[in-house]
């Protein structure tokens, strides 16, 4: 009988690629478990959030302007906490915090910034929907020195790794670090991500389309026209809308489709976030074989100028995304 391969963790597994890929370090491992043990802590909770009273909102409004929920505030504090004592972080960034989190200075051995999107989806906290956590890690810009800036508002293509957790009927960590995307299911039995799919590739096709119908007339209309000829019976589409982008996400990955937040009068950048939702996601997307773009260009590619700058985001298979360019370009 063939001996069951020892579990092979998040962190284990990013090791392996020592030799290859430059970061591929203990210490960055070491980064790499303050997620892992943030993302835990955080599904602990949210799996007994209607137990602990901390489900609903705070009653405070964050930068984007948006309600905070408990849940939120939660996650936020978990991942800083987590992160804050890695040795090799400099500095930290979230969708939850004005101003980045210096935990030391970027010239010192603090090499590393790690961006996150705590939680994601947390409107649907109390409809007990799918929701996720979103990071991304930059290596300091060499010749940024103390800007800190410098270091934050760099492209989408320097990340070093990016990746989900996905709160669902399981726990679903998916990374990237540029050599393909792997996924880790939480096993609650050990309290590890244990590897559960190396190489996951996206559809280059999916017959599925995601987007908030509801927006549609403040669309760009070359959106509009995409929006019209995959209704049509010969087009042969079905639609699905979570509200979560890392569920959305996901199930993209996983079946293939497009997922679509244009600009809408009240977002004409779009809603969602460059730094710690579109740019972590396009990596691991691209990196799957799919796609990722604002309309007009690559997502990898922008150059952000501002730490919550928002993005009109189109995502998923090569060929679905590909004809939703089509429309826009018409
Ligand atoms: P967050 O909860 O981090 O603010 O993100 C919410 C985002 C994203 O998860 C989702 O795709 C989008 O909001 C849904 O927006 P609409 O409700 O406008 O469709
Ligand atoms: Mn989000
Ligand atoms: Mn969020």
């Amino acid at each position: 009988m063939t001996e069951k391969p020892f579990i092979k963790t998040v962190e284990r597994h990013f090791l392996e690629r020592k030799g290859r890929n430059p970061h591929a370090t203990t210490e960055f491992c070491w980064l790499l478990s303050g997620i892992t043990l943030a993302t835990k802590i955080i599904a602990s909770q949210i799996q007994r959030a209607g137990l602990l009273e901390i489900v609903g909102e705070t009653g405070k409004v964050n930068v984007q302007g948006e309600e905070v929920q408990k849940l939120d505030v939660i996650a936020n504090d978990t991942l800083v906490r987590c992160l804050g004592y890695r040795g090799n972080i400099g500095l930290l960034v979230s969708e939850e915090d004005e101003e980045p989190h210096v935990i030391q200075d970027a010239t010192a051995a603090g090499k590393y910034t790690v961006l996150f999107d705590p939680l994601d989806g947390s409107s649907n906290i109390n409809a007990n929907v799918n929701i996720g956590t979103i990071f991304s890690i930059l290596q300091h810009d060499p010749n940024a020195g103390g800007d800190i800036m410098a270091h934050v508002l760099q492209p989408g293509s320097k990340q070093v790794a990016a990746g989900y957790v996905i709160y669902g009927s399981s726990t679903v960590l998916a990374y990237t670090a540029g050599y393909g995307v792997h996924m880790f299911t939480l096993d609650p039995s050990i309290g590890a991500f244990v590897l559960a799919q190396e190489n996951v590739r996206m559809p280059t096709l999916g017959k599925t389309y995601s987007v908030n119908e509801a927006n549609s007339r403040q669309f760009p209309s070359g959106v509009q026209k995409y929006l019209d000829w995959v209704k049509t019976e010969e087009a042969g589409y079905s639609s699905r809308y979570i509200g979560s982008l890392v569920a959305d996400f996901h199930r993209t990955l996983m079946r293939g489709g497009v997922f679509l937040y244009p600009p809408t009068k009240k977002a004409p950048s779009g809603k969602l976030r460059l730094l710690y939702e579109a740019n972590p996601l396009a990596f691991v997307a691209e990196q799957a074989g799919g796609m990722a773009s604002d309309g007009q260009q690559r997502i990898l590619d922008k150059k952000p100028k501002a730490m919550h700058e928002r993005t009109p985001l189109i995502i998923g298979s090569r060929d679905e995304v590909d004809r939703v360019l089509y429309f826009m370009k018409g």
